[in-house]
């Protein structure tokens, strides 16, 4: 079996790719599709959308579809599951997460975080919950979710995006722990400092040069791959001392002791 065959086997015929447009979830669709994999692309502008929806069809020959959907919208499921049709979902992927305001948390209307939480946690909670359990019922898939080193601790100008982060660092840990059991995949990919259009508005918008050293969205695209049936964290920056097999043993540790309390969990049917 070749290893795009492999990964095809383990994740079915679809994955949706959540802020594909540019960046690091652009990467990551282009390398799902080179695996055989077809794609669904989200993201708010349909015109980028569409240009990767050709690119992939052309160097991939995979099946590809594309639509403008917000996901900090409170229907976002709703629509994403009006694209998604009959298809079989086996890899949900969470990449539109950063925060465009670098403002501090009384500065700006409280719509603006509101919407923040919306698209990192609500949005996750509801995709994650949907194609997680249809994942699970078949025994196979996977979920991605793209974090950050702001999971780790909170920082001036940072308070609603490092709290969705960390949110999403322990909501990933935790599903991994219940869906091992399950032959389905769940990382929260942990990246630092990377080259990606939206940091480099960023830059622009508060007037910080251009990092020497930034990491590739195409390495990080790469490398998420090869990591994600090796949940449930691989990251960089703050998040590169967490090792994925000393956090295994964490969150392995942490449901034994809280079974005294909550008693045994869902993986018992798994076995
Ligand atoms: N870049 C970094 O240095 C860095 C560092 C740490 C963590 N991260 C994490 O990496 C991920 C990607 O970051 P990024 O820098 O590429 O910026 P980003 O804005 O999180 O992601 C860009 C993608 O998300 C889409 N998007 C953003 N908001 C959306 C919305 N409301 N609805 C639908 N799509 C939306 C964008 O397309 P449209 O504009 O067309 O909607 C684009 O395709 C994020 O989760 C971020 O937290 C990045």
């Amino acid at each position: 079996m070749t290893a795009s065959h492999a990964f095809a086997t383990r994740y079915g015929a679809w994955a949706i790719v959540a802020g594909a447009s540019e960046g690091v979830g652009r990467e990551l669709a282009r390398r799902v599709a080179s695996n055989g994999v077809g794609c669904i692309l989200l993201a708010r502008r349909k015109g980028p959308l569409e240009e990767l929806e050709g690119l992939i069809r052309e160097e991939s020959g995979v099946q590809c579809v594309s639509a403008a959907v917000d996901l900090a919208g409170p229907d976002a499921l709703d629509r994403i599951l009006a694209v998604v049709g009959d298809k079989e979902v086996g890899l949900y992927v969470s990449n539109a997460g950063a925060d465009p305001f670098a403002s501090a948390f009384l500065d700006r209307e409280v719509g603006d975080w509101l919407g923040l939480v919306q698209r990192n946690v609500l949005t996750t909670v509801r995709c994650c919950h949907h194609f997680g359990r249809l994942m699970r019922q078949r025994r196979r898939g996977g979920l991605l979710l793209v974090g950050s080193g702001a999971a780790i601790g909170g920082a001036e100008r940072m308070a609603t995006y490092a709290g969705t982060k960390a949110f999403e660092l322990r909501f990933a840990e935790s599903l991994w722990a219940e869906l091992r059991h399950f032959e389905v995949d769940v990382l929260c990919l942990g990246l630092a400092t990377t080259d990606t259009p939206e940091l480099r508005r960023l830059l622009a918008q508060t007037g910080q040069p251009v990092p020497r050293r930034m990491a590739s969205p195409a390495r990080i695209a790469d490398i998420a791959l090869a990591r994600l049936p090796r949940g449930p964290v691989y990251g960089w920056g703050p998040l590169a001392g967490m090792r994925a097999a000393w956090v295994r043993e964490r969150v392995k540790l942490f449901t034994s002791l809280s079974s005294n309390v909550l008693g045994r969990g869902t993986h018992v049917l798994g076995r």
